[in-house]
This record gives C-alpha cells, structure tokens and sequence, in this order.
C-alpha cells in the first residue's frame, strides 16, 4: 500500500497553492507528547520569534499568545531531508519543481529543511553556487547547500576551500557514475577526499561502477522495450550486475576513505550488497554513514517492469530500485541511520525522453513530500523503530542528520534555543494521497496534521500558508563529531615516510 504513494504522488504540485504565511510570533503548543531523539514526556512547547523558549509540563500565557491543541499528538522536530535536487538541471531537462514549489510540498510533509546539490556552472564552484543562491531566493523553507565536485584541478582545490570557509558548506559529492557527465575517477577521488579531510568536510560519493554501468547500457540495452524483454528473458542478470556494481564502488570508496582517513557518507544505498560493505566498515570502526531514501524502502523493482511507460519511468534512478528484499533489508538496517529522498522529480512529458532509448530516462524520484509519511507507516506502524527512533532518523535528530552536518541542536531537536521547526503528528488519523494524474486514492495511517517553520504555522487543516523568501540559508560549518580526532587513528597515507629523493614511496609501502 505505501508503495504505491511515491507513485501516486509523484505529480502532485503545490507550488500554487499559497498566500499569507502565519504571522503570530507567539506560539504554545499544549498536550502533546513531545519527542526528541534521546527522550519523550507529554508537555507544552513555548515558541517566540521563530524560537523555541520552554518545554515545561504546564505553560500559562497570554490572550497574546496562539495556542495549538496536541493533546493525543506528538510533537517533533520537523523533517530534515539531507538530499534533494530541486530546480536541477539534468540529463537535457530540468526538475519539475523550483525551490519554493518542492519545498512547498516539503512542508506539507512535515519537513522543514533540506539540503539541496550545487552543481558547478561551467567548471567553477563559485559560479555554481550563486546560480543556486539565486534558484534559493523564493524559499519558503530552510536549506543548505552540498557542493558537488565533477572535476579536479588546483582551482577546484582552492574553490572547495572557499565553500567551506566562506559559503557555510561541509559537504562535497563525488559522482563515481555517470561517465561523460558528472563522473570523476579514483586519482581524483583521492585528491577529494584528501581535500575534504583538510577542510574537516565531509566527503560523500554516489557510488556506482561509472564504466561497467556505461559500457553495460551501450552494449545490449538500447531501447526500453528492448531492454524490458532482454531482462525478462535473461532472468534479470543485467540487473545483478547492477547491484555488483554498486556494491563495489561502495567498497572501492569505503577504502579509499581508510586509505586517506577520512570520514564517508554513502548516498542513495539501494542494494543489500552496499549495505553490507557499509555495515563491515562501521563493525571495523570506520566512519561511514549509508544513507537509503525513501523509495529504496518502499519500492521494489516490479515498478520497473510495469507495461505502462509512463508507470515505470516514474521509478527510473540510478542507482536503480532493486528486487523485493532489498528494500526490507534496507528498512532492516535503518534502526541507527537516517533517511533521505533524492527528491528529483520530473513529469511524464520528460520521462518520455527516453521513450525510445531507456538510457535517456532523466533519473530521479519524487518523495520529499511522502518521506516523513512513509517512514512512519514503514517502520514505526509495523514496529520495526520506536517514535525517538523515528525522529532520529528524519529530523535529522540529536544523534544523527543534524548531528552529521553539525546543525544539531538548532535544527532536529526540540530544546529551548532550537529553531522552532515543529511538526504535530496524529498517530489516529489515517489520510488519502492522491495525484492529479490518478484515479485512486490511498489511506495510510499517521498524518503530519500541523507544520510550524521558523515559528510560523505553514501548515494545518490541509492548507499550506507559505510565502517567498522565509526560508533561510542555514551555514553548515565543518569539523562534525564525524572529524572528531580522526588524526589519532593515523591511516596509510599519513604512516608513510616522507620520500626521500630517488626512491619512490612503493619502497616504504612494502616495509611499512
Ligand atoms: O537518479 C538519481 N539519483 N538522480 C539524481 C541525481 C543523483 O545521482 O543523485
Ligand atoms: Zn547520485
Ligand atoms: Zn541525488
Ligand atoms: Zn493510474
């Protein structure tokens, strides 16, 4: 059932649907059972000026003062999505949704930050990151930026020290797919991740065998109905292959990370294989974070092969949707991660791009609207997490997202001196999702029923009252807990000798 709502939803636009945002600065929220990462009692949250002030058992206020029932509720930290691609230039077309329409829907969902990819503008950070400053200048919500690296050269070394000393980011993705585009190769990766340590900046890759996809696509699969008959008849062994690969550019980044000793953060972990690879790297104590998304929980590959174009485009991303278990699997190894959602949508005019050659499919999901819903049905309504669990694992809580991009506690927990990003959720009340597009509709249990950003009620009785220009940039700075005396571990790279002159560095290797 849940499965189906990222598909259902996936044209689901709001970005008309505004007016007023909520103007009261002073807010209680009274009753609710409050829920941060470590703790959860029932009381009343204080909110001034975008602001939260005091979580107290009982708080008297004024006529002044607006004031939110949550008796029977439970209020937590808004939503953080740690990935999305909003106003996304891509595969010869661009994201449906700008910043404020997605960010629109975000808020809808419950979530109240994201932080989105700055793609280089002609090879240059910089220019990069002002077009992305421009994109961001509607927002309705909070966000961040990572800074995605796609090339290397001593200016893109300086560049990415200017992002974090000056622009507020600590996070760069390095593409190992994607040839001919965005993919780098490993020299560089290691140039990266070298930089990233300096900076105390945390390196992230989308780690798929560039070549072996490439050469993999060229070769056989030309077309879609092509391809769709070829895996059928071939028992999906192309798709295997798949899986090997992300599993082993995974690994490959995993040990490049050690090599250099430096933090890892895998994004979109759609396969059982990359998991593992992650999960081994975390028993031996190296830093790694897997992040899955929400459609790798709730999708399994037999959306792929729907006899609707249309219905199987929706799901085409890279890495790609796997087989039924992967997904459960995923779901399996969530209780100490968090969640994201690649949020890349387009329609069904761009998806038919690749009508006649699969390959030009633009890749990407929707779900930045469908996240917090889903994980709380997935995973909370069938008991697999706990409700500090769940905000853990979404609101980039105390522990985990926020703590990752070194927001925490402003952002991900409800404390006094938190941003006043607040969701009330009702566990008792079930809601439909329906698309445009659709004819059905959906139940699912557990519904974000109010959305307070920055102090301001921007959802509730099923009505968004977002307006341009509320959402703030929110600087990351680097040195996480994730950099935290990573130089007392040493790592090969820094254990070897300086090379004497004439001799190579080999040499030391061997008698290391
Ligand atoms: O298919 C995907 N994942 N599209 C978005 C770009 C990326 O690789 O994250
Ligand atoms: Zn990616
Ligand atoms: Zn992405
Ligand atoms: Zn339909």
């Amino acid at each position: 059932l849940m499965s189906q709502l990222l598909l259902l939803a996936s044209s689901l636009s709001r970005s008309n649907q505004f007016c007023d945002a909520g103007t009261s600065s002073k807010l209680l929220i009274k009753g609710g059972t409050v829920v941060n990462a470590h703790h959860q009692q029932v009381a009343d949250v204080y909110v001034e000026d975008g602001i939260i002030v005091s979580i107290k058992s009982t708080i008297m206020v004024g006529d002044e003062v607006t004031v939110i029932d949550a008796t029977g509720k439970f209020v937590m930290p808004g939503g953080t999505d740690p990935h999305t691609h909003l106003e996304f230039e891509f595969m010869g077309t661009e994201t449906v949704d700008g910043f404020f329409g997605g960010q629109a829907a975000a808020l809808a969902g419950g979530t109240t930050m994201h932080i989105d990819f700055v793609i280089p503008r002609k090879g240059s950070l910089t220019a990069g990151i002002e077009a992305y400053e421009k994109k961001a200048r509607k927002s309705c919500m909070d966000y961040g930026f990572h800074i995605a690296i796609t090339k290397w050269d001593e200016t893109m070394s300086r560049e990415m020290e200017l992002m974090v000393k000056e622009k507020g980011t600590n996070s760069f993705k390095f593409f190992m797919a994607y040839k001919g585009a965005l993919m780098i190769n490993d020299e560089f990766l290691l140039e990266g991740f070298k930089k990233c340590k300096s900076l105390g900046a945390l390196a992230m890759v989308h780690a798929e065998n560039g070549d072996a996809v490439d050469e993999g696509q060229k070769k056989n699969y030309r077309t879609w109905n092509n391809w769709y008959v070829i895996i059928l008849n071939t028992c999906y062994d192309f798709l295997c292959c798949v899986i090997l690969l992300e599993g082993e550019a995974t690994a490959r980044a995993i040990h490049l990370a050690d090599f250099v000793n430096t933090p890892l953060y895998v994004v979109h972990v759609m396969s059982i294989d990359a998991m593992e690879e992650i999960a081994k790297a975390r028993k031996s104590g190296q830093r790694v974070i897997g992040e899955p998304v929400a459609s790798g929980l709730a999708l399994d590959e037999s959306w792929l092969w729907h006899p609707d174009f249309e219905t199987a485009a929706k799901q085409v991303m890279s890495p790609p949707i796997r087989k039924r278990g992967h997904d459960k699997a995923l779901q399996a190894s969530l209780s100490t991660g968090l969640v994201g959602t690649d949020r890349c949508a387009f329609n069904s005019t761009q998806k038919a791009l690749g009508i006649d050659d699969f390959q030009k499919i633009p890749n990407g999901v929707n779900g930045i609207e469908e996240r917090m819903h889903l994980v709380w049905d997935i995973m909370v309504e069938s008991v697999q997490i706990s409700v500090t669990d769940y905000v853990r694992l979404t609101s980039t809580n105390g522990c985990q997202n926020a703590r990752i991009f070194n927001i925490c506690p402003r952002k991900g927990a409800i404390l006094p001196g938190s941003d006043a990003d607040i969701i009330i959720l009702n566990p008792n009340s079930s809601f439909e999702i329906t698309a445009k597009s659709h004819h059905s509709k959906l139940d699912t249990n557990g519904k974000v029923e109010v959305t307070i950003a920055g102090g301001r009620v921007v959802w509730e009785n099923n009505e968004l009252k977002v307006a341009h220009g509320t959402g703030r940039y929110i600087k990351m700075p680097p040195f996480s807990y994730l950099s935290d005396g990573i130089d007392k571990k040493g790592c090969l790279l820094s254990k070897l000798p300086p090379s004497p002159s004439g001799e190579s560095q080999i040499q030391h290797l061997k008698s290391f």
